[in-house]
């Protein structure tokens, strides 16, 4: 049995799981929902989802690593035994390392951009095709996306890297990676702040963020809420509960829980207050919103002073975060090969990484490269054609929410209070009545939440993302 790895110290692993959750979700996902759902009533819509169902149920998934110090597959198997369901519920573990498999797959597709337009920035050829009406936008949708080669390439390289750093385990790889990229981050997001301050279209995006009216809220608004918090806190597949289970004991996890929430919910409010400022500037509607990130906001920012520079800032921004966030990943899945097919750290990270890799030669290649790909649709639906967005909606729409709900379910009613509540109170704090709180939410509040969610999918058809 080899030493199971542990964060060096309580920074690492604050910002690993920071990196965790701070990612394409927050840079891409948040500001164009808080656009389609016109901004002010819905940021306030997904505060409350942090609170009531991201923070709950990522104290959940600490709680279960951290007692069981193992996988998810292992960690269910370990304290569901002699508990109702038993070992019924590794199902639920093993479900989420197929999640992560499968999101790991197609997201660093995405990730992989991110690089393409930090070479083409070096090259001096983003701002170039930025300036020129339309350019960009062709160049993205109609020669790149089609370009097989040039998806796979960067997929690959994007899984190359995030191998690289997982391979040498917690500390050595993930940990350190963190805390080097996480502060760098924060440091270029701060630069984009400023810069995105000296622009006429900053008050205008402060008001559409933070002025809400009520009046323009949908329904569908606070699904979409719920679906982001778990997406862009890494819920529902165990991603938390195996970063928890390196964690020391003595470091308190509602303080940690609290803060990667607060970093994470930062981060994707401090993106959208860049993106909407340089929006705002030039009195743009946004027709295409899921696109923004990597065809209108280049065009935009190249037109003010030293927009170029920004430009390349900006993806870099991006890669960083996407980096943190695939590694996170791939070590759900090869946490489980090493804990319980007993393999080597090496072996594991290797034969997982380029399984994973291969696989997502399916989403990279089903954007246009390979058309038969692009056919694929396991859903029927518009938006779920090709491979790349058939596995998106299965996994964000269905694996995350099922997952999260599972674990709520499982540490709300059958873990053993006087467990959790054991290892909330190390690290000196002390619960009191919010325990009582906490737990309430765990067992009723969060579920309902999260089957308020999968039901209106099932019966209304509506998609939350
Ligand atoms: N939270 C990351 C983001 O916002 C993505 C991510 C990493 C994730 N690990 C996860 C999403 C686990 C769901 C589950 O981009």
């Amino acid at each position: 049995m080899q030493e199971r790895g542990q964060w060096g110290s309580r920074l690492g692993f604050i910002l690993a799981s920071a990196g965790s959750a701070v990612g394409l979700g927050n840079l891409w996902k948040f500001p164009y929902l808080a656009h389609q759902n016109h901004g002010g009533a819905f940021v306030l819509v997904y505060l409350g989802a942090v609170l009531l169902v991201g923070f709950p149920i990522m104290v959940a998934e600490i709680v279960m690593g951290r007692r069981a110090r193992r996988n998810p597959v292992g960690s269910f198997a370990l304290l569901a035994t002699g508990r109702p369901g038993g070992k019924a519920w590794t199902a639920v573990g093993f479900l989420g390392v197929v999640t992560g498999f499968i999101i790991l797959s197609y997201y660093s597709v995405v990730a992989g951009w991110t690089f393409h337009y930090i070479v083409l920035s070096l090259r001096g050829e983003l701002g170039a095709l930025a300036s020129e009406p339309g350019a960009l936008q062709v160049y993205f949708g109609q020669i790149f996306l089609g370009d097989g080669v040039q998806q796979a390439g960067y997929h690959l390289a994007f899984m190359a890297v995030t191998v690289g750093a997982v391979y040498f385990g917690v500390k050595g790889g993930i940990e350190r990676v963190s805390l080097v990229l996480m502060p760098a981050l924060f440091a270029i997001l701060l630069a984009l702040v400023i810069y995105a301050m000296t622009t006429s279209g900053f008050r205008p995006a402060l008001a559409f963020l933070f002025r809400p009216s009520f009046a323009e809220l949908q329904p569908s608004a606070i699904l979409a809420a719920v679906g982001q918090a778990f997406f862009s806190l890494s819920l529902g597949m165990g991603c938390m509960l195996t970063y928890g289970s390196y964690m020391k004991r003595e470091d308190s996890i509602p303080r940690s829980v609290l803060e990667i929430c607060c970093l994470d919910t930062l981060v994707g409010v401090l993106a959208c207050v860049v993106m909407f400022s340089i929006v705002f500037t030039f009195d743009l509607k946004v027709t295409q919103s899921a696109t923004i990130l990597f065809t209108t906001l280049p065009t935009l920012l190249v037109q003010l002073p030293l927009g170029d520079l920004a430009n390349g800032l900006f993806f870099v921004l991006v890669a960083f975060a996407a980096l943190t966030s695939t590694v996170s990943m791939l070590e759900v899945v090869s946490s489980y090969a090493i804990d319980e097919l007993g393999w080597s750290r090496r072996r594991a990270t290797l034969t997982m990484g380029v399984a994973i890799a291969v696989f997502g030669l399916l989403s990279a290649l089903s954007l246009g490269g390979v058309p038969a790909l692009s056919r694929v649709n396991l859903f029927g639906r518009s938006s779920t054609a090709g491979v790349f967005s058939s596995l998106d909606y299965l996994a964000a729409n269905w694996l995350l929410p099922v997952g999260g709900l599972l674990i709520a379910l499982f540490v709300g009613w059958f873990l053993d209070p006087r467990d959790t509540r054991d290892e909330l109170e190390t690290g000196r704090a002390r619960l009191g009545r919010s325990f009582g709180l906490l737990r309430f939410v765990l067992r009723f509040v969060s579920p309902l939440a999260v089957g308020a969610i999968l039901f209106s999918i099932i019966f209304l058809g509506r998609e939350y993302q």
